[in-house]
């Protein structure tokens, strides 16, 4: 069985919605200390809803295979329920990651909660400072 889905070969080769906007409502950058790969992604919302979303990676194939396909998880969906997007959500998106893989995906889920929290700070939204811990939490990786 090949290493990697189809999918995640795709968003590989093509990912969806690359770039910057200049605009944003709201950025959002990670990085992951082991592996150094570092994510960002900027978010634009209208009428709470994430209207266009774009990213930019320095990061292996399956950094950016999640980055895009979060990014097309999240376009179009309102904010709470982008809130709920977990790595795990990005994984079965992709047809799967290999386990060593997996720390990938969670950059996706860790960048677009950071790109919420600077929209929520800069639009003086409240919100509860629970949904946003400062430091990562492995007990939270799923899968
Ligand atoms: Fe670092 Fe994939 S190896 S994000």
């Amino acid at each position: 069985m090949a290493l990697y889905s189809e999918k995640v070969m795709d968003h590989f080769r093509n990912p969806r919605n690359v770039g910057i906007i200049e605009d944003a409502d709201g950025i959002g950058e990670v990085g992951n200390a082991k592996c150094g790969d570092i994510m960002k992604f900027y978010i634009k919302v209208q009428d709470g809803i994430v209207s266009d979303i774009k990213f930019e990676t320095f990061g292996c194939g399956s950094a950016i295979a999640s980055a895009s396909m979060a990014t097309e998880l999240i376009k179009g969906q309102p904010v709470e329920k982008v809130l709920e997007l977990t790595n795990r959500a990005v994984v079965e998106a992709l047809d799967g990651l290999p386990t060593h893989k997996i720390h990938c995906s969670v950059l996706a889920e860790e960048v677009i909660k950071a790109a919420l929290k600077d929209y929520y700070d800069k639009n003086g939204i409240e919100y509860d400072p629970a949904l946003f811990p400062d430091e990562h939490d492995c007990e939270h990786c799923e899968i």
